[in-house]
C-alpha cells in the first residue's frame, strides 16, 4: 500500500535545522571540527534559582499529574506581573494570557485557530520559517511585506495595496527581529496598530527577543501602544530571555478573543505543561532579573567579535541592537547563499544559515548566530576570514 500524506503536509519541507543537524552529525562522525553559528539555541544556562525551583517542584509528588489547560494560575499571574514590571502593560491573567509549549507551538497553531483556507496573511520577508509553514498548512494565502535595509528592516504599510489590506486577516510582526536583528520603536508599533484597526487585521507580534538587547537599548512590547489589545496579541517566550529554550515554555498575551480561541484550540490538542517547568518559569518571570544584564553583556561582546571579523573579511553588515543574529549581505561574487554556506561548512568547518530559508529577501544574505562560547566564535571568525581571503 502506498501511504500518501495530506496534500498540505506533502508541500511542507522538513524544518531546515533538522536537516542541517544530520549533515553536521555526519561531518562530526568523519572527525571534522564544526563550529555552529547557525541555530538560535542559547548556550548559557538559566540562573541557578530557576533550576532550583524546577528541582524542588519535581520532588513534590503532587506536581506530576496533568496541569491546568492553558497554564497554571501562578504562571499566568507571573506573566501578568512580568508585563507590568517590564513594559508597564496590564494583562488580565485569566482572560488575556495563555501558556504555550514554547512560542513556536503558538505560532504554528494560531494559523489554524484564526484562518480558513484562502484567508490572507501579511507576512514579513524575511520571516521566521514557522509563520510560513503555519500559513501553508492552514491553506492560507500570503502577501509579502519586504523588510529592506533602506527602511531599517521595517515593513512599509503604505506600500501594501488597498485591496490586499482589505482582504488581510492576520499580520505577522517580529521585533527585535530574527533574522535581521532590527528593532522597532513605539512610533512604528503605533503605525502598525492604526493600520490594523483601519483594515480590521489581527496583529500577531512575535517577541521572544525583547530582553536580548545591546548598547543600553530597551525593546518594546506592541501592547504598550494604547488600545493595542483591540487588535493585537503578542507571543513571548522564556527560551531566549532566560536561556530556557529546551524547557519549552512561552506565552500568548493580549486580545482576549484571540487568547480564548487559541486556548480552546489547544485544549483539544495538548495537555498543558509539566507543573515544575511552570513553577520554574514563574520564578524566572518574577525573580531577580539582574543576571540578564551580565548575560546580555556576553552576547554583546560576541556580537562585536563577529562584527569585527565580518568587517575584516569585507562583508556589508550592521551592528544589531537586539536578538541573537547578524544579517550579512552576501558579496556578489558568491552568487548563491546556500552554496556559500555549504562551502564554508565543508571547507572551513563553520556553520552559517543561508538567508533564503527566511524568504525571497534572504537570497542575498546569510545569518550568523551568537549562541556559541566566545572563544569558539573567535576561532570561527578566524576561519571565515581565512576562507574568504582564499576564495
Ligand atoms: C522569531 C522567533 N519566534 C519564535 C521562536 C521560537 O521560540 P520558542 O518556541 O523556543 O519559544 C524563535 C526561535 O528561534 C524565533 O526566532
Amino acid at each position: 500500500m502506498k501511504i500518501q500524506p495530506a496534500k498540505t503536509v506533502e508541500q511542507i519541507k522538513p524544518y531546515y535545522f533538522s536537516t542541517l543537524n544530520k549533515t553536521i552529525a555526519e561531518l562530526k562522525a568523519q572527525g571534522k571540527d564544526i563550529i555552529r553559528l547557525d541555530m538560535g539555541s542559547p548556550d548559557l544556562p538559566p540562573a541557578q534559582f530557576i533550576i532550583d525551583q524546577l528541582v524542588e517542584s519535581a520532588r513534590n509528588p503532587k506536581k506530576h499529574g496533568y496541569s491546568p489547560l492553558g497554564g497554571s494560575a501562578e504562571f499566568l499571574r507571573a506573566v501578568s506581573s512580568y508585563y507590568k514590571n517590564r513594559f508597564g502593560v496590564d494583562i488580565d491573567p485569566k482572560n488575556e494570557a495563555l501558556a504555550l509549549i514554547g512560542s513556536k507551538e503558538g505560532i504554528f497553531n494560531i494559523h489554524h485557530t484564526l484562518l480558513d483556507p484562502g484567508d490572507l496573511v501579511l507576512m514579513p520577508d524575511p520571516y521566521y520559517p514557522v509563520y510560513m509553514a503555519g500559513a501553508e498548512l492552514a491553506s492560507a494565502r500570503v502577501h509579502f511585506m519586504p523588510l529592506r535595509k533602506e527602511n531599517a528592516f521595517l515593513p512599509d504599510f503604505d506600500a501594501i495595496p488597498a485591496e490586499v489590506a482589505q482582504q488581510a486577516k492576520l499580520m505577522w510582526l517580529n521585533y527585535p527581529n530574527n533574522p535581521t536583528g532590527a528593532v522597532a520603536d513605539l512610533d512604528f508599533f503605533q503605525k502598525a496598530v492604526d493600520f490594523a484597526m483601519r483594515h480590521e487585521i489581527i496583529i500577531v507580534h512575535d517577541a521572544p527577543y525583547t530582553d536580548l538587547t545591546f548598547d543600553g537599548y530597551v525593546a518594546h512590547s506592541i501592547l504598550e501602544v494604547p488600545g493595542a489589545k483591540e487588535v493585537a496579541v503578542e507571543f513571548n517566550s522564556l527560551s531566549k530571555t532566560y536561556n530556557m529554550a529546551g524547557w519549552r515554555i512561552g506565552m500568548a498575551v493580549g486580545n482576549t478573543d484571540v487568547v480564548r480561541y487559541l486556548a480552546t484550540y489547544k485544549s483539544q490538542m495538548d495537555s498543558s505543561i509539566f507543573a515544575p517547568i511552570m513553577d520554574a518559569g514563574t520564578a524566572a518571570l518574577t525573580g531577580d532579573q539582574s543576571w540578564l544584564v551580565e548575560r546580555n553583556q556576553i552576547y554583546q561582546e560576541r556580537r562585536d567579535v563577529v562584527f569585527a571579523g565580518l568587517i575584516e573579511a569585507g562583508f556589508e553588515v550592521e551592528k544589531p541592537k537586539g536578538a541573537l543574529y547578524l544579517w550579512v549581505r552576501l558579496p556578489e561574487k558568491y552568487h548563491d547563499t546556500a552554496q556559500f554556506c555549504s562551502d564554508v561548512l565543508h571547507e572551513a568547518g563553520v556553520s552559517l544559515t543561508p538567508g533564503e530559508i527566511y524568504g525571497p529577501q534572504g537570497e542575498d544574505y546569510f545569518r550568523i548566530s551568537i549562541i556559541t562560547p566566545t572563544e569558539q566564535i573567535k576561532e570561527a571568525m578566524r576561519r571565515l576570514v581565512a576562507w574568504v581571503e582564499s576564495h
